[in-house]
């Protein structure tokens, strides 16, 4: 048996490394020991290895490359492979990080080894229990010992469920970190505007990619033909970075793409950020898209009936419009009509620090910690 190791850092989606990237540079800089398992849900180089790349992330000592496959099957290959990491590295904490089917496993093999479990971005709800991201969330918030809340609302969401309030941290959100982090460089580093021949200000952004929408022909084509519509309307083109689960349902659904979409691969994270801050506005239904819009102050039209970040919608930043192509247009009219900036809700980029405080303070070591 090696070592224990203080932390062991569950992770295996885009997301996932990029919002825990801040975490892994802060035990980096704070000496605190710690491990990364890559589920390998993600695989793809431009879903996984782009962003170890560029976000300069020691490669993980982990890779259970369980790939893709049905939810029981993935989750449950995870669970027994993180199962044995946890037998053999002995940790004192498990830190996962969102609502993926890799935080399910990591959360489930924790708990039933009783090793702490710490939620990064607990107590976010949808209230929409067909979305496999809601069971995984609910899920994982109910067996964690730290629930790591990215805002008062979030906490409260945690104590209307009879969660302890003294596990509970408010930290802000991790992602406030990483755009803190890459923002600049972004600026400095990207030439991808130039490259596709955009101004800024220009065009529109769109990514979408969650089942609900795009595993739904008649759904996926509506959100195409609503985007392709405002981008008429409005005389400019739409970016559209494309995920391989969207990618795929646009060939077997034999969809044609409306002419101002532009369809492209996904992006690594700095042209990514690029597009964000410089897009006139942003259409999605991603998660972490909803909030990097809200703090980058880019107006945000969510292409959903519901979403887990309420916040960007009560700072006026974000609006809900699911899938019908008259709702669609409607959204990016009144987007584009904000006038107002609005604050934002997800922290002042502290949270790494504020969730590696909590796990243990023995882990504080010389360098200085952020209350
Ligand atoms: C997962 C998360 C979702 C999150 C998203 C982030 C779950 C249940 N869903 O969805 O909440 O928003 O990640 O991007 O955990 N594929 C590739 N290459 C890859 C990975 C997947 O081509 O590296 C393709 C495969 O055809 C696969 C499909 O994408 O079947 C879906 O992948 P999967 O990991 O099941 O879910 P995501 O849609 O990525
Ligand atoms: N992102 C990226 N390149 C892309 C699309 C998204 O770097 O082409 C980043 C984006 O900046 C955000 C994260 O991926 O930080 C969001 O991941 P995704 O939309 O896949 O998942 P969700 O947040 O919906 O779970």
């Amino acid at each position: 048996m090696s070592e224990p190791t203080d932390l062991v850092i569950v992770l295996g989606t885009r997301p996932e490394i990029i919002k825990l990237a801040p975490v892994i540079r802060a035990c980096e800089r704070r000496h605190i020991e710690y491990t990364v398992v890559h589920t390998g849900q993600h695989y793809s180089d431009s879903l996984d290895g782009v962003f170890f790349d560029q976000l300069e992330l020691p490669t993980p000592e982990h890779n259970l490359a369980v790939g893709s496959d049905s939810h029981a099957r993935q989750t449950a290959a995870m669970m027994t492979g993180i199962e044995d990491i946890l037998q053999e590295e002995q940790p004192e904490t498990v830190l996962v990080q969102g609502d993926t089917n890799s935080v399910l496993a990591g959360s489930i093999a924790a708990s039933k080894l009783n090793v702490d479990l710490g939620h990064v971005e607990a107590g976010l709800r949808s209230f929409d229990r067909s979305m496999p991201e809601e069971t995984n969330r609910v899920l994982t918030d109910h067996v964690a010992d730290y629930l790591f809340a990215p805002t008062d609302q979030s906490r409260q969401y945690l104590l209307d469920e009879g969660l302890p309030d003294d596990q509970i941290f408010v930290t802000g959100n991790t992602v406030v970190d990483a755009l803190q982090q890459n923002r600049e460089l972004a600026e400095r580093k990207s030439d991808v505007l130039a490259k596709l021949d955009l101004e800024r200000g220009e065009f529109g952004l769109m990514t979408a990619h969650r089942a609900e929408n795009v595993d739904n022909e008649r759904r996926f084509r509506d959100l195409l033909e609503g985007v392709g519509r405002a981008a008429e309307e409005y005389g400019f083109d739409v970016v559209y970075p494309i995920h391989p689960r969207a990618k795929n349902n646009l060939a077997e659904f034999n969809i044609e793409v409306p002419e101002r979409i532009r369809v492209i691969d996904p992006q690594d994270y700095l042209d990514f950020l690029t597009f964000e801050s410089s897009a006139a506005v942003i259409l999605t239904d991603s998660g972490g898209v909803q909030e990097e819009a809200c703090i980058l102050g880019v107006p945000c039209v969510t292409l959903r009936e519901n979403t887990e970040r309420p916040e960007t919608i009560d700072v006026g930043a974000n609006r809900l419009v699911g899938s019908e192509p008259t709702a669609i247009v409607d959204g990016v009219r009144a987007a584009y009509s904000t006038t107002q900036m609005w604050e934002n809700p997800f922290g002042d980029g502290t949270a790494a620090d504020r969730i590696l405080t909590a796990v243990s303070p023995t882990m504080e070591t010389e360098t200085e910690v952020i209350q």
